[in-house]
């Protein structure tokens, strides 16, 4: 008797766990709710504006501060190698983002796809896991930023650099363990200042975005064509080291050299590909989300990839591994420029000031992204309405920004950067894989659809973003895959706990499927 009342006991307590689960919203709802919110945010980006908004996204972090740190930790100058293996996983996923974005054109990115497609636990794991993606991104460039302010303040200007207790986590010590860090205030600094302006409004972030876009560009190019001729041909004649561990000066190991080597790099430098799906989150402000976000994603990936393995060439052939394992491990590219490029201290002086800005670009992108996945979470009522408040006058989210610096503002401060470097780039491919599969199943569920650009060769296309993405996630390491899951437990409570039980979609009966 005992064993049947604890059989009924828990399938009522099962049914109501798995119940509404797999709640998909329909795409007409998306569609109406797209229209409806005309009235909250405005219309105001082109396809131009899109890619300058990628680009402003991509190129950044990864490329000035990851990929000497992934050269140092995991491959040589097989980085390269990495960078091409993150390039396939990303123009894999990146073909599925377009197909998403432009038949769901509306804000929220991978979040809302995956609503439509695999019911309402699995958007909200995406949405969850996006937060890795976006914030604990912002945070990582904000640290990588307040690397660079010092080397302006330094190298620069001239004046005394900002003591290493105050732009450092506590988890961090100086090569020689002699100082402890505390706190990291620029990178706060920086996080809180561009909340700020994301307030004001999408167009104005947007002008200041363009300028900032073609610094950056210009920047590599330069990089690339005036250190071509510094490549030091020692630096490279180990091009793929052999399989090794390294341990840094922090007690941390890594894989180094061989396969192992740079699917590692690989998941590491990935990260300097983020971004160009922050450019399907802006959906909802696009004049013309069919036609220009497809043209948006793939124009800035197609961009950055071609930039990206030139400049990590150039940049381990100048300096050695060893440069970057010690000296060389902060603000690494101007290290480099100013030891081995004799006659180009103009150049590590631009570079400074032009990172800078670049680096506040992304964070930019990055913050709006994260700010709009709350928004759209709450409007489902997986998150409180507090996150969907739009400014009178500003007409943006500025509530979900706020709590979006919040979070930045502590991972920022608090975590190194090499952490929640590796944090966002297992987060976002473990998004990406799922994108992959939401192509699949979309294809199978709604064949009717319009799709203003369909992937090519589906399911070969997105089964391969499926692997290629699970092989970076593989090269990452336990520790990471640790962090992920961790990450996702936590989210599974507030889901179990909150989410379910306020989600508007499973409390209104006539929008469900
Ligand atoms: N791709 C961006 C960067 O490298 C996130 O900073």
């Amino acid at each position: 008797m005992i064993i049947l009342l604890a059989y009924y006991g828990f399938k009522k307590q099962f049914n109501y766990l798995i119940m509404g689960l797999f709640t998909k919203k329909s795409i007409e709802l998306l569609m109406k709710e797209s229209a409806d919110s005309e009235k909250g945010l405005k219309r105001t980006l082109t396809a131009t504006s899109l890619i300058s908004l990628g680009i402003g996204a991509i190129i950044g972090a990864g490329l000035f501060v990851r990929t000497a740190s992934a050269a140092a930790q995991n491959a040589g100058p097989s980085v390269t190698l990495g960078f091409i293996v993150a390039a396939i996983g990303c123009a894999l996923a990146g073909l599925c983002y377009a197909e998403l974005s432009s038949s769901i054109p509306i804000a929220g990115s991978a979040y809302t796809y995956s609503y439509a497609t695999m019911g309402e636990f699995i958007a909200w794991i995406i949405g969850w896991d996006l937060i890795l993606e976006y914030a604990v991104g912002a945070a990582t460039v904000g640290i990588a930023w307040s690397e660079y302010l010092n080397n302006l303040l330094t190298n620069v200007i001239g004046c005394k650099p900002i003591p290493f207790e105050l732009c450092h986590s506590p988890f961090e010590h100086s090569l020689d363990g002699s100082l402890h860090g505390y706190i990291n205030l620029p990178a706060l600094f920086i996080v809180s200042v561009l909340t700020l302006l994301l307030i004001r409004g999408t167009q104005e972030s947007a002008v200041v975005n363009s300028i900032i876009v073609v610094a950056k560009v210009s920047i590599v190019i330069m990089i690339i064509v005036f250190g071509w001729s510094f490549i030091n041909p020692a630096n490279h004649a180990v091009y793929i080291p052999p399989a090794s561990t390294y341990v840094d000066h922090q007690g941390l190991s890594h894989n180094f050299g061989g396969i192992m080597g740079i699917l590692g790099a690989a998941g590491v430098v990935f990260f300097a590909f983020i971004g160009f799906d922050a450019v399907s989150t802006a959906a909802q402000e696009a004049k013309n989300p069919k036609k220009d976000m497809p043209i948006g994603i793939l124009g800035s990936l197609a961009v950055c990839t071609v930039l990206y393995i030139l400049f990590a060439h150039v940049l381990t052939g100048i300096a050695s591994i060893e440069d970057f394992r010690t000296t060389g491990k902060e603000a690494s590219v101007a290290f480099a420029i100013n030891k081995y490029m004799i006659g180009y201290g103009w150049l590590a002086k631009l570079v400074t000031v032009a990172i800078l800005g670049g680096f506040s670009s992304v964070i930019l992108v990055m913050l709006l992204g994260q700010s709009r996945v709350f928004y759209s979470m709450s409007k489902d009522g997986l998150l409180p309405n507090i996150f969907s408040k739009i400014h009178p006058t500003y007409k943006t989210p500025y509530k979900a920004s706020l709590y979006t610096l919040i979070l930045v503002g502590l991972f920022a401060a608090f975590i190194p950067g090499d952490i929640v470097g590796d944090m966002t780039s297992i987060g976002t491919l473990f998004a990406f894989m799922l994108v992959c599969i939401a192509v699949i199943v979309l294809r199978k569920t709604n064949p009717e659809m319009k799709r203003e650009f369909r992937t090519p060769w589906v399911p070969f296309v997105p089964i391969m973003g499926v692997i290629v993405c699970g092989a970076m996630i593989f090269g990452l390491g336990w520790t990471n895959w640790l962090r992920l899951i961790v990450w996702l437990l936590i989210g599974f409570i507030i889901y179990f706990g909150y989410s379910k039980k306020h989600s508007k979609l499973n409390n209104s009966k006539s929008t469900e499927l």
